[in-house]
């Protein structure tokens, strides 16, 4: 049972890296922002708070958001190993994970992989992402494009941006980012479990340092 945390600014490739993870090792991926769009879509009204603070590009508050990683990691899914992607994203949420972990039987986090990538290279790759609406299924006009424009590889549904996707917001994330979530490295730096790697322009090379990275821990 291994337990991952992807760190990285937005667009670096965390929703990416953590599909294939889950894929390569069977563990479940945890996407705190793919649980708030689904929220979002489903007009809960856990998803209508927090779509004002993800549209202005702000974190939701930790009061909603630790109890809803909480309560996923408590589903029979995780047991046997999560990555989660988009959280912890700041100190409260870094020292409330560790509290469930020790609360849950010791349990404890193995990796913690962050992946570096220019802030002008992130704009260029969010303002290209188009997401399925009908299945959620990722692609980048430029990077990774569906085979017919337009259209979803996966599920013939329409694919369209994120609503958070425009360049006033995806700066304001960075900023979020650099103020609230890259000091939590520090955190896991310190316990011996961080690695740092390079997003690369082509999707496979960045998926092989993250095979890599993660090799040793899943031979231990
Ligand atoms: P979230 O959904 O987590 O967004 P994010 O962190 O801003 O990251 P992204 O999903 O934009 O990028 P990614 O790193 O997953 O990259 P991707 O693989 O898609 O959070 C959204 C919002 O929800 C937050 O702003 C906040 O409001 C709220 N929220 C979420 N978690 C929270 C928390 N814990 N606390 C409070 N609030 C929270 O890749 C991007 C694009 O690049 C794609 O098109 C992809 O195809 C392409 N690509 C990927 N890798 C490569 C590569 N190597 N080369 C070229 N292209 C690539
Ligand atoms: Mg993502």
């Amino acid at each position: 049972m291994k337990n991952i945390i992807l760190l990285g600014a937005p667009g670096t490739g965390k929703g990416t890296q953590a599909a294939n993870i889950s894929k390569w090792y069977g563990i479940g991926h945890i996407s705190t922002g793919d649980i708030f769009r689904s929220n979002i879509k489903a007009g809960t009204e856990l998803g209508l708070t927090a779509k004002a603070y993800i549209d202005a590009g702000h974190l939701v508050p930790d009061e909603i958001t630790i109890g809803m990683v909480k309560s996923k990691l408590s589903e029979p899914a995780y047991k046997e190993g999560f990555i989660l992607d988009g959280f912890p994203r700041n100190i409260p949420q870094a020292e409330a994970l560790d509290g469930y972990l020790l609360e849950a039987g010791g349990k404890r986090i193995h990796a913690v992989v962050s992946i570096f990538v220019p802030d002008e290279t992130i704009v260029l790759r969010i303002l290209g992402r188009r997401l399925c609406s009908n299945c959620g299924a990722s692609y980048h006009t430029v990077y990774n494009p569906p085979a017919k424009e337009g259209l979803c590889d996966a599920c013939g549904g329409k694919v369209v941006s994120r609503d958070d996707d425009s360049e006033a917001t995806i700066r304001e994330r960075l900023s979020v980012y650099y103020a609230q979530t890259e000091p939590i490295i520090e955190r896991y730096r310190k316990l011996g479990i961080f690695t740092q790697i390079t997003g690369h322009e082509i999707i496979d090379e960045t998926s092989d340092e993250m095979h890599e990275a993660l090799k040793k821990i899943f031979c231990e």
